[in-house]
């Protein structure tokens, strides 16, 4: 396993001689490629030390590009990881602009991109970041962190970077995505809102973006597994290593699921499926003749009910959209739709729908845990992790509900 390893110039630098030995100690080959500012922070000797390779900086090096050009670098690495990337280097990704060693490779690189910031808390909330931390994971680069706690400023938020051993855990696992809890497992995710036809030109839908199921189906990925993601309307990004089905209407939701769940060991609704649909659509556009007007409406097929109702049900884990009664409500719909699990978060004009971070709390038969406001994508990789749990240690109960897809198989063919 292959990993540039691209230092950039902030503070936490001081911590990748650390981050080089976790990833060395899962199996890593780590080559470094520093910025000119990293080395403020780093020495080249420490690094060329834990590393074993000598340190890469410059571009205009003729003797390192003879011996590994940028580009033979580009296509050596399974994985290119940027720790610490400042708010510059994150500017430079997002716009394309290639003037040192680092940059110019991550362009010419076709392996995944992960990047951990690390910078002064008020630079991290600054828009200008936001945004090109948007554009990248948008772009399918994996953004680690950052955590919170005290900083080498003296103030305290969101901007320290992410503990050496994580960032290990979660690289290793995108350089090699076939080491994962899920690996040799199918999921089937659903995500987004569904539209609901009322005539040709108008339609019924919610405000859900698709983020935190496509977070969920990335950090299934991650973790090894094949991953369907059965998707609503959405402006985002396809994640990368993951089947996409694209559906607008609950029923072709139904459908599209059903059809394709069978052969899946867990499955995880994220989607915000409409409750309920016009009865019958108009077939031409309606005309504004009266003053007040109402559409009939039926009431969908519930997806998520219906898989766990089958006999052969995957491992099952639901999501619960509440504005009030959090608990209460997903408590009552973990027992009535028979699920192994539900992730409740709140949603409201502040939270939940399209914001990029979430907190949830998590419900399944005999226990439950809460997880603090994150970015979508790091609480997906938190709940992906403990959905693997328990999947696990259901399957490793004899009283397990959960049959494995290869029994549920034999079963059928009986
Ligand atoms: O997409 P984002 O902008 O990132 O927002 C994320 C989210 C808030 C949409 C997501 O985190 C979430 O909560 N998804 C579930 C939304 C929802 O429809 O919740 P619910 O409580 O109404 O439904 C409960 C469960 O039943 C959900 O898993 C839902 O997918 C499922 N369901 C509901 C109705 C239906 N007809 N079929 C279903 O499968």
């Amino acid at each position: 396993m292959n990993i540039v390893l691209g230092i950039s110039g902030g503070i936490a630098a001081y911590k990748t001689p650390d981050l080089v030995r976790r990833l060395k100690e899962r199996g890593a080959e780590v080559q470094i490629v520093m910025t000119a500012s990293a080395e403020e922070f780093v020495t080249e000797t420490a690094l060329q030390a834990v590393s074993g390779r000598p340190v890469r900086s410059n571009l205009w090096d003729k003797e390192a590009e003879a011996s590994m050009s940028h580009i033979e670098l580009a296509r050596w690495a399974d994985a290119v990881l940027i720790a610490p990337a400042t708010a510059e280097i994150m500017a430079r990704l997002a716009g394309g602009s290639a003037p040192d060693l680092l940059t110019t490779m991550c362009l010419a690189t076709e392996a995944p991109i992960a990047v951990a910031p690390a910078m002064n808390h008020i630079m991290w909330s600054n828009p200008a970041v936001q945004a090109n931390r948007r554009t990248l994971e948008d772009r399918g680069v994996m953004i680690i962190g950052p955590d919170s706690g005290s900083q080498a400023c003296g103030e305290t938020g969101a901007g320290r970077m992410t503990e050496p051993n994580e960032i290990a855990a979660m690289v290793t696992a995108l350089a090699q995505p076939s080491g994962g809890r899920l690996e040799g497992r199918t999921v089937v995710i659903t995500a987004g809102p569904t539209r609901e036809p009322i005539d040709p030109v108008r339609y019924i839908t919610n405000r859900s973006s698709g983020k935190m199921g496509y977070a969920m189906a990335s950090a299934a990925a991650a973790e090894g597994a094949r991953v369907i993601l059965i998707s609503g309307p959405v402006t985002l990004r396809e994640p990368r290593g993951v089947e996409v089905h694209r559906v607008e209407t609950a029923a072709e939701m139904y459908e599209t699921t059903h059809g394709l769940v069978r052969d899946a060991d867990l499955f995880i609704a994220a989607a915000a499926v409409a409750d309920y649909r016009p009865t019958t659509p108009a077939e031409q556009k309606i005309k504004k003749t009266t003053d007040s007007t109402s559409i009939d409406l039926v009431r969908s097929e519930d997806i998520l009910a219906s898989v766990a109702g089958l006999d052969d049900a995957p491992f099952t884990v639901g999501f619960a959209a509440e504005t009030n009664k959090l608990r209460e409500y997903a408590l009552s719909k973990l027992e009535k739709k028979r699920l192994n699990m539900i992730i409740a978060n709140r949603v409201g004009s502040d939270c939940g729908f399209d914001y990029d971070e979430n907190a949830v709390e998590v419900f399944w038969p005999g226990g439950e845990q809460a997880f603090p406001t994150a970015a979508k994508t790091e609480l997906a990789r938190q709940l992906v992790s403990l959905i693997a749990d328990r999947y696990d240690s259901l399957r490793d109960d004899g009283r397990s509900s959960v049959i494995p897809l290869e029994d549920r198989k034999k079963k059928r063919t009986q």
